[in-house]
This record gives C-alpha cells, structure tokens and sequence, in this order.
C-alpha cells in the first residue's frame, strides 16, 4: 500500500513581549538560524519529533532567548528551566520543570518520555535523573549572561515584576518549534526559563501538557509563549488544538489569544500546524519572533507588531 508524503513544515518561536528595538536583529537572527539548521533533517525524512528537539536545542543554546543559556533569574538569582517535548503519534510526552545547570531541558524531557514511566519530573529529582541519563552537569555561571545579571540588578528591588503583567513590561522569551514530517506525523516542543524574578519553585506553563505545548496527530500541533500564570488557566495550546478541528488554522490561533485576552486578561502568543500542514500563528504582546519554512524553500522570519 502506499503510504501518503506529506511536504515537511517547521515554525518556531522565541517568545512573546515587548522585545526592545536593540534585541530585534539577534532574535530574528535566531529563529531564523533554527529553521534553518533544522529544516534539511526533515527533508531527508527525519521525524517531526528529532526536529523540534533540534530547533529548540539550537535555541537553548543561544543566549538572546531566556531558555537553556541566556535564561531569567529567579528571586534569589538563580536559573531554574521548564521544557516539554510531545509526540502527536502517541500523546507521548515527557516534561521537566525548576531544572538546574543543564543546557538542554528539551532533551532531559525527552529521555523522561522515552526511559521513564512518568511524564513530568522537577527539582531535585529531575537533576538526579538528567545526571544518570548522561547529561552534563554545568556550573551555574554556564547559563548565566551578562545581560541576565544586569537585568536581575535592575529589576531586584521591583515586587510589581512577577505578579501584574510581567510581559507587558519586561521579558518573556520561552521559546518553541513545531514540526510535521514527510509521513504527516505531529510534534512540538516548548522551553523557557520562566519569568524573571519568579519566586524559587515556580512554574510556569512551559512543561504543563495543554498549556505550554499540545501535539495530537488527529488535531494538529501548538506551542505556546507568554505569560504562564495565564496560560495555564486556558489551557492554550490544546484549546487552539481543539479548535483547529472547527476553524481554519490562522482564524483557530487568533481563537485561542482572543480566549486568552478576554476570559483571564492574559498575554501571549501561540504557533502551530494543523492536520492538513497549514500554519497558524496569533499573539496580543507587541511583538512575537517567530521563523517558518515555507513551501518555495524560503524562511520567513518575523518580529510581528501588533501596532
Ligand atoms: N511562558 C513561560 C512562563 O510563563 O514561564
């Protein structure tokens, strides 16, 4: 029997808030480069799940966005991590939240999904688990950048930061990547380092299935940035999943943000890919970075204004 080829598609994005004119160029710059490197993996037939672990890897790594290297300081000045990764085959996923000193959070949450009987594992217990999977331990200094410690010295004294609206006024860069490969097959992932000056502990809803991240092969797939407190209350991703199946891609993205705005004033962003491989987008922040494949082989990268 033959099987159906689907044309691969991949998006990515490197969060949703009021990104000041000077960070423009280097996060256009980096969701481009994660399309970019990733993209040729799904053209020779690579799986939509290594591919959005490849995207968010290559944006872990690089400091302009707060997740792995480059991510916000809590409270008392310290990077805890959020990541999930989910298969749309399956609903497989696995997840990490308040993980410390490692580079790659997408990764430990895939080793939980694939070596583990669990879905979600934190702290202490997701360190001790990242270590015996193979996973290097960095200082903490590792992920930490100049640009972060300046920002945790500025915003240190200001108890407004992580409880009104953190993302209209500073920060909120999660970062994600969704993927459709040649057999049709969903996958997402999402990462953040959650929002700065968060009291030690918290979490967002990165690593949250629903909320951060949705992946179902009969629905479509959709990863969401913003402000977690919000988000999780709608459980974003999968309300613009389930809408996907009543609405056209773009209309079922800008559904889910009106949800967002109007039932608990939230603020964010969301992309995704639906069941036919259509791409959505949607946001009520200034500005979201996000990159595209599209079908003549160019990459669209964008900072959207809102106006
Ligand atoms: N959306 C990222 C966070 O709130 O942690």
């Amino acid at each position: 029997m033959q099987t159906r080829k689907y044309s691969p598609k991949l998006i990515v994005h490197g969060g949703a808030w009021n990104i000041p004119a000077a960070y423009h160029a280097a996060h256009l710059a980096g969701v481009r480069a994660a399309v970019e490197q990733t993209y040729p993996h799904l053209l020779d037939g690579g799986s939509a799940l290594d591919a959005v672990e490849m995207a968010v890897q290559i944006l872990e790594s690089d400091p302009t966005f707060d997740a792995g290297r480059g991510a916000f300081l809590n409270a008392i000045g310290e990077v805890e991590l959020d990541a999930i990764i989910m298969d749309g085959r399956s609903l497989d996923f696995g997840a990490v939240a308040a993980l410390q000193n490692i580079l790659h959070p997408v990764s430990v949450a895939r080793k939980v999904m694939e070596l583990t009987e669990h879905n979600l594992l934190v702290g202490a217990g997701a360190l001790d688990f990242a270590r015996q999977a193979g996973f290097p331990e960095l200082l903490p200094e590792a992920l930490l950048t100049e640009r972060e410690l300046e920002f945790f010295q500025q915003i240190k004294g200001n108890p407004g930061f992580r409880t009104h609206h953190p993302f209209k006024e500073g920060p909120g860069d999660t970062v994600g990547a969704v993927a459709m490969d040649k057999d049709g097959n969903l996958a997402v992932a999402t990462s953040t380092g959650g929002t700065a000056r968060k009291l030690p502990g918290r979490v967002g809803d990165c690593p949250i299935v629903g909320a951060g991240a949705y992946a179902d092969n009969e629905l479509g797939a959709v990863s969401a940035t913003g402000w977690g407190e919000s988000i999780m209350k709608v459980l974003l991703s999968k309300t613009v999943c389930d809408t996907f199946a009543e609405q056209q891609a773009m209309a079922a993205a800008r559904k889910g943000i009106e949800i967002l705005a109007r039932k608990v004033n939230g603020l964010g962003g969301v992309i995704g890919i639906n069941t036919a491989g259509e791409y959505a987008w949607a946001h009520n922040t200034p500005y979201m970075a996000m990159a595209y494949w599209q079908v003549d082989g160019v990459v669209q990268a964008s900072i959207r204004n809102n106006g």
